[in-house]
């Protein structure tokens, strides 16, 4: 197996995986014993890294020009001295007082023209030269006071970037923006159907930052916002870089957050780093809810293309944010950390060390709770992952295998399915439209996965080359070029499977003329979609199989959108048995040259994806990823290369026990040093390290 390079690409040197939290210690430059407090319960729990100083810069320049670096300069100096790292961050997460009130063009103007108030966080303007040069030049001078100190091993640029903003500098860039996209107004009033309503304009300056009835500014507005942040994101990048450019810069990403392309994200930062939080609710599916961080890791794996990344912040218990802020169930915590190390991820950093005294997070999760010592449960569960990490030593740097399928998650194809009103929108179950595009990805992530299939998720600019089958769920926006790559990879064999919502606009917006699935869609599928029916949440149509003596049967029930299919060239394998979609196809099959295209035309219940990817999967000879093994729901096997050969993990995520057959002696339990042989018992919430013998 090969493994990732560390010394070659320039990523933090150091043989254990990265363990560690945010640490504050800027909240507590009255209490000063708290620093050498820390670095022993660090030790004790196993810690390598921390990161500081991410809402630091009232404490580094109290007032305009002048600096305190003496508490920085401590901990920099007092880590380096225990062999303990330091990921510094750029203090551009949240602006001073002084600073906010003395330029206010900073802060943020909201949807409704109103600007901010001082304060909070994560809040600048993208635009504003002001903020970004004073981020500049605070991060040079961070730069040159910490070049070469051995404690810093990574820059984390700021935290969390994300938002919109609507200011007059932000609209006038705006429409610099779409000069360079469109070049001529009468482009963008063609390209934006602005004839509707009459909203044709006579003048770049007159083009708004928001306009509900024209939906495709609504998107560009997005995609115009991203490439600010990424711009915001590089200066800074360059300001440290400018300096010293081999300590490497990560950002924290925030898995699918709504108005952040992170595949652009993750092509300028050196190593891509994430920030999770699942909510933990073991009353019903949580089986479901892991899966779903199992998603957004894996999501974080396709962006770093298998190699190593980083879990820059979790909680070791709860969070303080949520409607119900429950503790993790005993082996909750662990089962989450070892699922992010299976993903490729060779850090795990929680949010936060130690509990503060004041302000909003105060009763957020950390490893130190207010009581302040190594007592509490949650500080013994931590100390014991770090051990259980130091153990796992051999993972740093492998990589993660390649998946022979994958899911395209396309951030374009959710914002234009957001703006768009209709076919669908708002309803109880799906607070918005984007969600029902991510929810669709997880439910077909989730299919496969159970099915016994390893997933990578690439975006739409990826090379589909050696994937055998390919998921596009809710492909919303067919572009030329996805159109050509759709066709090129079923022309060389691959299948290709679409669900509902899928190729229905262009890139402005604009639907496709001649019939959904739209232009050569309709051909490689061999089906007309002529309309959807958008359900009240708690209805469903029946689904029946149109094979009457099938293996692995695709009847039950749809809910929520129902395509109306007429076939053209596929075969229907499922059709629809209620209402007036009676006999209407609703999963179909086409043969395409020598490659097949599916089409699921509906949301289905789990039982029938799982039942369509199991057919997929003995149909197609793809890799079982459970070697075998008969897996109830809820329980899967993964993989991740090491230095020592594959190591695969087993997790139980549901909340009972779960009986695993592992026949004669073919399995190492690395976790309890043993050989696994017959009927073995998972604990709810277990997971164990397995080595494959022979
Ligand atoms: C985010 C932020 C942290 C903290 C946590 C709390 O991830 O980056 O600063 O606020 O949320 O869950
Ligand atoms: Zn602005």
């Amino acid at each position: 197996m090969q493994i990732f390079d560390y010394k070659k690409e320039g990523i933090p040197k150091q043989k254990s995986l990265f363990y560690g939290a945010d640490y504050n210690l800027d909240q507590w430059l009255e209490y000063p014993e708290i620093l050498e407090e820390d670095i022993a319960l660090m030790h004790e729990a196993g810690v390598t890294s921390a990161s500081i100083g991410i809402f630091s810069w009232s404490a580094i320049e109290p007032r305009e020009g002048h600096y305190d670096f003496s508490w920085l300069d401590a901990i920099m100096d007092r880590f380096a001295e225990e062999g303990l790292l330091v990921f510094l961050a750029t203090p551009s997460g949240s602006k001073p007082f002084w600073m906010s009130e003395k330029y206010p063009e900073i802060r943020r103007v909201d949807s409704k023209g109103v600007r901010e108030n001082s304060g909070h966080r994560h809040n600048h303007c993208v635009t504003s030269r002001i903020y970004r040069n004073k981020v500049s030049e605070i991060n040079k001078i961070l730069a040159k006071r910490y070049k070469g100190h051995p404690a810093l091993a990574l820059w984390h640029i700021g935290n969390e970037f994300s938002g919109v903003c609507y200011c007059d500098l932000c609209k006038s860039e705006f429409q610099n923006w779409l000069k360079v996209r469109y070049k001529t107004l009468d482009n963008l009033n063609k390209k934006w159907w602005t004839s509707f309503w009459g909203h044709t304009f006579s003048s770049w300056s007159e083009i708004p930052l928001q306009d509900p009835s024209i939906d495709s500014l609504a998107v560009d507005f997005l995609r115009f916002m991203n490439d600010q942040h990424i711009s915001f994101i590089k200066n800074e990048i360059e300001s440290v870089k400018s300096i010293d450019p081999s300590v490497p810069c990560t950002t924290n990403f925030m898995a699918t957050h709504y108005d952040t392309d992170y595949w652009r994200w993750s092509e300028i930062v050196d190593i891509v780093s994430n920030d999770l939080y699942p909510l933990h609710d073991d009353r019903n599916d949580v089986h479901k809810r892991s899966i779903a961080s199992d998603f957004m890791h894996s999501l974080m794996r396709g962006m770093s293309g298998g190699k190593p990344w980083m879990l820059m912040e979790c909680s070791p218990s709860s969070v303080n944010w949520s409607k119900v802020n429950k503790l993790k169930r005993p082996n909750v915590h662990r089962q989450e950390v070892l699922q992010a190390i299976v993903n490729g991820a060779d850090t795990i950093h929680y949010f936060q060390w130690r509990k503060g005294r004041g302000g909003f997070e105060k009763y957020h999760g950390a490893v130190v709770d207010h009581e302040g010592s190594n007592s509490s449960q949650i500080f013994k569960e931590c100390a014991a992952i770090g051990r259980e990490l130091k153990l796992l030593e051999a993972i740093k740097g492998g990589l993660c295998p390649k998946a022979e399928v994958a899911i395209i998650y396309d951030w374009e194809s959710r914002w234009a399915l957001g703006a768009s009103k209709g076919p669908i929108n708002l309803n109880d179950k799906y607070p918005y439209a984007s969600d029902l595009y991510t929810h669709n990805c997880q439910k077909q992530f989730y299919a496969l996965t159970t099915a016994g299939l390893s997933v990578d998720q690439i975006s739409k600019k990826s090379c589909f080359d050696g994937y055998k089958l390919l998921v596009v769920p809710s492909l919303y926006i067919l572009d030329e070029d996805m159109e050509l790559k759709l066709n090129d990879f079923v022309n060389k064999g691959g299948i290709l499977v679409g669900t509902f919502l899928t190729a229905y606009v262009n890139e402005t917006n604009l639907c496709h003329l001649g019939g959904f699935p739209a232009k050569s869609m309709r051909k490689l599928f061999g089906i007309w979609n002529e309309g959807m029916d958008y359900l009240f949440p708690d209805e469903s149509i029946d689904v029946k199989d149109t094979n009457p003596d099938p293996e692995l049967a695709l009847n039950g029930n749809c809910s929520t959108v129902v395509e109306q299919i007429n076939l053209e060239g596929a075969s229907s394998l499922a059709e629809a048995n209620s209402d007036f979609h009676k006999g209407f196809p609703i999963i179909t099959k086409n043969k395409s040259n020598k490659g097949s295209a599916y089409y699921l035309g509906a949301q289905f219940e789990d039982k029938i994806l799982v039942n369509f990817y199991k057919t997929l999967k003995q149909n197609h000879n793809l890799n079982d990823s459970n070697e075998g093994l008969e897996l109830p729901e809820g329980v899967v096997l993964r993989k991740r290369g090491s230095k020592e050969g594959d190591i695969y993990f087993l997790f139980n995520y549901l909340n009972t026990i779960s009986k695993i057959n592992f026949g004669s002696e073919d399995w190492m339990n690395l976790s309890e040093d043993g050989y696994l042989s017959g009927i073995v018992e998972l604990e709810p919430y277990a997971t164990i390290i397995l080595k494959k013998l022979g």
